[in-house]
């Protein structure tokens, strides 16, 4: 495809997530750096290449002034991101009261506790305004930078009211809209106030993703059950206008994690890590700080499996990597101070005066580092207790192509549908299986991990974030064309 001028046409991409790919740290009046975002979804689409896109997000800090925000907007154009500035008191009310308080847990079949579920019952209506405001907020920035032709993908739960907002403004704007956690059963879905709202705005959409095809068919119902609409194998149906629903499973730029094992920084840290947990077995968990990764039941598991297994006492170590999320939400400072607590009981219980059983780090690792780290260890521990995908699996999968480790995995996250085959797949919450499991994996023969592995590796090795993005854009370009096939008949 050509423009007049000869030169290929590259359709513009603007992708629209709550968080750009990098966040804003004030240096100084109107000076700022910044730093990469954590998280799976920044993970993932800097993985992708070859779009001429342009992402969309909040600031991350506040900038009350003008001045600062021209200053922040022109050191982002630099990264191609586009800046919507949010400020304190809707973030207060949208990031960590409407998205991190209410639907992320409600996505995730968390129950809050009971004081907590009655103040947010209070506070339900403001945050719900505060969430329709922002999400505009987002789509006004939208409509300022779209051209004719251009696409908008749409990211994840803190934007369901966008692609409405986004229709509203042009009919003809092709607008796809992506989960990246899970989508509940209806039944959960339909103890949300906010229930018929949120699914009608995401029906604006042209099409409709999801990570796997439960969290698809859990949304078709719930537009049945709650909207009285008709579900077909395509998608939704109302009056006429279909919107396509479908899973496109996520996986990662296998290629960067590959590559970087034979950089000189990477080999320097393995060296480091072989040297220092010499005699040991390495066993890691990497992880946001967040209750769906089940830190407590992993630590809790390991500290079963060091009970009824005193032979393994001082010949394994757990690394746990836990860099801190949503750090103003009181869900999170809890379940800090719990993994805090429950490491400082079982170093004391089964540490020595060299060595103790559990390093837990509240921090962000650099890329080669991480690399490393995935590279030494012998067996990942990823115990979500539910999880859109978890592309944490995925990374230490793509690192493992010499030592062949083993993944123990949540029956709970996406991945388990992919890489359940090769992995020790366990439910999180009983963690007599999970301290089995990681005997299992200890004691487990090398032909056996070889051909887990190979089947995980051949996986995300061919079911990349490229692959992902490129098939969702382009059925969302099909969709949009067969819709308009349809009206013109
Ligand atoms: P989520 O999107 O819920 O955070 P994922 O497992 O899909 O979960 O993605 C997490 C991403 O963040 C991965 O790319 C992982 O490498 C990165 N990450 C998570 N924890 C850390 C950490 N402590 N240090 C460095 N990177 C991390
Ligand atoms: O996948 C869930 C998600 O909310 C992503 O949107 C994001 O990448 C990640 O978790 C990090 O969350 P936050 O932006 O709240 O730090």
């Amino acid at each position: 495809c050509e423009r007049q001028d000869g030169r290929p046409f590259r359709q513009r991409l603007l992708v629209v997530a709550n968080r750009l790919p990098v966040s804003a740290v004030r240096r100084g009046e109107d000076a700022w750096s910044l730093e990469m975002s954590g998280g799976g979804l920044v993970t993932a689409l800097l993985g992708v290449k070859g779009f001429e896109a342009r992402w969309i997000g909040w600031a991350g800090v506040n900038v009350p002034d003008e001045i600062g925000q021209r200053a922040l907007t022109d050191a982002l154009a630099q990264k191609k991101c586009i800046p919507v500035f949010l400020d304190e008191e809707i973030v207060h009310q949208y990031y960590n009261g409407y998205c991190n308080n209410i639907l992320w847990p409600l996505f995730h079949y968390l129950a809050l506790p009971q004081e907590d579920r009655l103040a947010t019952t209070r506070s339900f209506q403001s945050q719900f305004a505060a969430y329709r405001k922002a999400n505009q907020m987002f789509a006004d920035v939208v409509n300022k930078h779209y051209e004719d032709g251009d696409v908008v993908w749409c990211h994840d739960y803190h934007l369901m009211f966008l692609p409405k907002c986004l229709k509203e403004y042009n009919s003809n704007m092709k607008v796809g809209w992506f989960l990246h956690t899970p989508f509940p059963s209806s039944e959960i879905h339909r103890t949300l106030p906010s229930r018929s709202e949120l699914l009608r705005s995401v029906l604006a959409a042209d099409l409709v993703g999801f990570h796997t095809y439960d969290y698809a068919r859990h949304f078709v119902s719930a537009c049945t059950r709650i909207l009285g609409l008709e579900g077909t194998p395509e998608g939704v149906e109302d009056q006429g206008r279909l919107t396509r629903v479908a899973a496109f499973p996520i996986g990662i730029d296998a290629v960067r994690f590959i590559g970087a094992l034979d950089t000189p920084p990477v080999q320097e840290h393995m060296k480091e890590l072989k040297e220092r947990f010499a005699g040991r077995k390495v066993m890691l968990g990497v992880d946001r700080l967040d209750m769906i990764k089940g830190i407590p039941q992993k630590i809790l598991a390991f500290e079963k499996f060091l009970e009824e297994n005193s032979d393994w006492h001082d010949k394994v170590v757990l690394l746990q990597i836990a860099v801190p999320t949503r750090t103003d939400v009181p869900e999170y400072q809890k379940l800090t101070s719990q993994v805090h607590e429950i490491v400082g009981r079982i170093n004391g219980r089964f540490g020595t005066l060299t060595a103790v059983p559990i390093h837990h780090l509240d921090r962000s690792l650099d890329f080669h580092k991480l690399c490393a780290l995935y590279a030494v260890t012998d067996i990942a521990l990823v115990t979500s207790l539910r999880d859109g995908m978890n592309l944490v699996s995925y990374e230490f999968v793509a690192c493992q192509d010499a030592k062949k480790g083993v993944l123990i995995l949540s029956e709970f996250a996406g991945a388990a549908q992919s890489l359940g085959a090769g992995a020790i797949l366990v439910n999180p919450w009983n963690i007599t299986e999970v301290a089995a499991s990681i005997a299992q994996a200890l004691n487990m023969p090398a032909e056996e991990r070889e051909k887990r592995h190979r089947h995980n590796f051949a996986h995300v090795t061919t079911h990349t974030a490229q692959e992902w993005a490129e098939t969702f854009v382009s059925e969302l370009n099909d969709t949009v064309v067969e819709a308009q096939l349809r009206t013109r008949q």
